[in-house]
């Protein structure tokens, strides 16, 4: 038979299995050489100096020394926890994939965050929250990296750094922290008006969510599933909380903001230890994939845009149950790595240019953030799934790989490792011919109707808490030609918003520069009233 080139067991190679760093009832140095004092170092006579020589002193306070890895440059503040996907099998028309066959379970991780603040900054901050996913499938991991908003500030991956660089604390003095209410953020979507969307979504209730256990999480982008017969289907996924979507006031905002800045992991941890477990249904709105990758004219490869439930249903295909706190909160929510990349098959991407990037930008800040190329090794990470990669050697290689011909083809190992009829294919979707350009479609431009879709489709107490939201948050500017340019963006959207919050801000009301876009409310984008699609 052919040589066995999977990484051997512990068993195989003699070498013990990965340490848990805590066996045996003593305590050791990293070297496991028991100890007989950890408290005092060693000193020449008891009033010291303390010696060089002091082995077990030098190497406990190096190890503490070098306790901390870089924090996310993004969702840096977040919390993990472990639960259990199911499927309802209403997706096996559309997509091969297995853990979407019915009643298959699947194993997930999930990590919920802010966006802006640092890794101690406070929860209930008015901000976008993270929503990320990881199903350990069987054949291989799927990563659902989303948020709590189902838009984004931006269109094109190029412009993620300027972004976040305006919302991120001033580099001068380094505040707010975790707000929008400073000037570069209200100058950057003031002068990027596509941001303005994302901007109403986050001055709206969805900003300051009254947990993790009753927010809605979106995957933004359109995707691409391909089932058993190779036919593709355009889709959106949601994740609609079991509980219903519920916010705080602003008040409670800030006053849990001081009372209590670890609210929503609190909640998260207490609810799953008092045994409420946190449930999710995963839905997916459904586009025939024609070609022209657009829907009832909105076109699907705009981040800032949505399709309202009511043009397109969202499909209930399975359910998320949390149930298990971390063990480790470094080894879990810490060093867990996302990455909208990691697919099996029947799921692929789109060209959506925010997508695109965002391919790349995950695996370039893991391999900073988490030391090397090999963090998929780390134990949160690791699929559950066999892995026989060509990958060798690099910092923090914890594999011994066996065999001696990573490459393919190789007459050495038998040719081993073989490549699968059954593995992933990326769909040969046709690229249109057309010049290579830095330009964005024309469809991308109307940065105004849906942002007047959302405005017009909340009920008047949404509508009053909006307005307090972009007044409030204006009022901390300290330019004054950044509130005006704001005010324009407002007068575009809606007269009324316009008035209340310019009235707000003691300066007078600018009148539009385009056109009010003629949309209908749409029911779907309130909260009022929200329920769980299989009750
Ligand atoms: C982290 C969502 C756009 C770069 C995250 C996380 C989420 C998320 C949920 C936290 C993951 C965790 O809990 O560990 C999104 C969504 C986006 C978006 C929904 C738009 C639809 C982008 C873009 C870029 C980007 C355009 C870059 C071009 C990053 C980076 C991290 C991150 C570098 C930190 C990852 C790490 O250190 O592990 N994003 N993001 N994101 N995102 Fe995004």
């Amino acid at each position: 038979g052919a040589p066995d080139t999977r990484t051997p067991t512990g068993a195989e190679t003699g070498l013990p299995a990965p340490a848990n760093g805590q066996q045996g009832a003593y305590l050791t140095t990293a070297t496991g050489v028991r100890l007989r004092d950890t408290d005092h170092s060693l000193k020449a006579g008891p009033r010291g100096p303390s010696l060089l020589q002091d082995h077990h002193l030098r190497e406990k306070i190096t190890h503490f020394d070098h306790e901390r890895i870089p924090e996310r440059v993004v969702h840096a503040r977040g919390t993990g926890a472990h639960g259990t996907f199911t499927a309802y099998g209403t997706a096996e028309s559309v997509t091969k994939a297995g853990f979407l066959k019915k009643n298959t379970e699947t194993d997930v991780f999930v990590r919920f965050s802010t966006v802006l603040g640092s890794r101690g900054s406070a929860d209930t901050v008015r901000d976008t929250r993270g929503f990320a996913v990881k199903f350990y499938t069987d054949e291989g991991n799927f990563d659902l990296v989303g948020n709590n908003i189902p838009v984004f500030f931006i269109q094109d991956a190029i412009k993620f750094p300027d972004i976040i660089h305006a919302a991120k604390p001033h580099p001068d003095r380094e505040i707010p922290q975790a707000q929008s209410a400073h000037d570069t953020f209200w100058d950057f979507v003031s002068l990027h008006t596509e941001a303005q969307h994302h901007t109403i979504w986050n001055m709206s209730d969805r900003g300051i969510p009254r947990s993790y256990r009753t927010m809605e999480g979106f995957g933004v982008h359109t995707f691409r599933l391909v089932n058993d017969a190779g036919a593709t289907t355009l889709v959106k996924f949601h994740w609609k909380p079991k509980l219903g979507v519920h916010s705080l006031t602003w008040e409670e905002a800030q006053l849990l903001s001081g009372l209590d800045p670890d609210f929503h992991r609190r909640d998260l941890y207490d609810a799953i230890e008092a045994g409420a477990f946190p449930e999710y249904e995963l839905g997916i709105q459904v586009f025939p994939d024609t070609g022209e990758e657009a829907f009832a004219g909105i076109d699907l490869l705009d981040p800032t845009k949505m399709v309202p439930e009511e043009l397109a249903p969202v499909q209930p295909i399975g359910k998320l149950v949390i149930d298990r706190t971390p063990t480790n909160f470094f080894a879990e929510s810490e060093q867990v790595a996302f990455h909208l990349g990691t697919m099996p098959p029947g799921i692929d991407v789109t060209n959506d240019p925010l997508l695109q990037g965002r391919l790349f930008s995950y695996v370039d800040t893991q391999l900073s953030r988490l030391g090397g190329p090999n963090y998929n090794q780390i134990p949160i990470n690791r699929p559950h799934a066999p892995v026989n990669d060509m990958l060798r050697d690099g910092f923090h290689q914890h594999a011994v790989h066996g065999g001696v011909a990573p490459y393919r083809p190789n007459s050495l190992d038998g040719g081993n490792p073989s490549t699968a009829e059954d593995g992933f294919v990326d769909v040969p979707v046709i690229v249109a011919e057309a010049p290579k350009i830095r330009q964005n479609p024309a469809s991308f431009d109307d940065h105004y109707s849906q942002t007047r879709l959302f405005w017009l489709s909340m009920t008047p107490t949404e509508q009053e808490h909006i307005i307090s939201a972009y007044t409030f948050e204006l009022s901390k500017c300290y330019e004054q030609a950044i509130k005006e340019r704001q005010l324009q963006a407002l007068a575009n959207i809606d007269p009324v918003l316009c008035r209340q919050v310019a009235t707000g801000l003691g300066l007078p009301e600018p009148k539009p520069t385009v056109p009010l876009a003629d949309v209908t409310p749409s029911p779907t984008l309130s909260q009022i009233g929200h329920t769980w699609p299989t009750d």
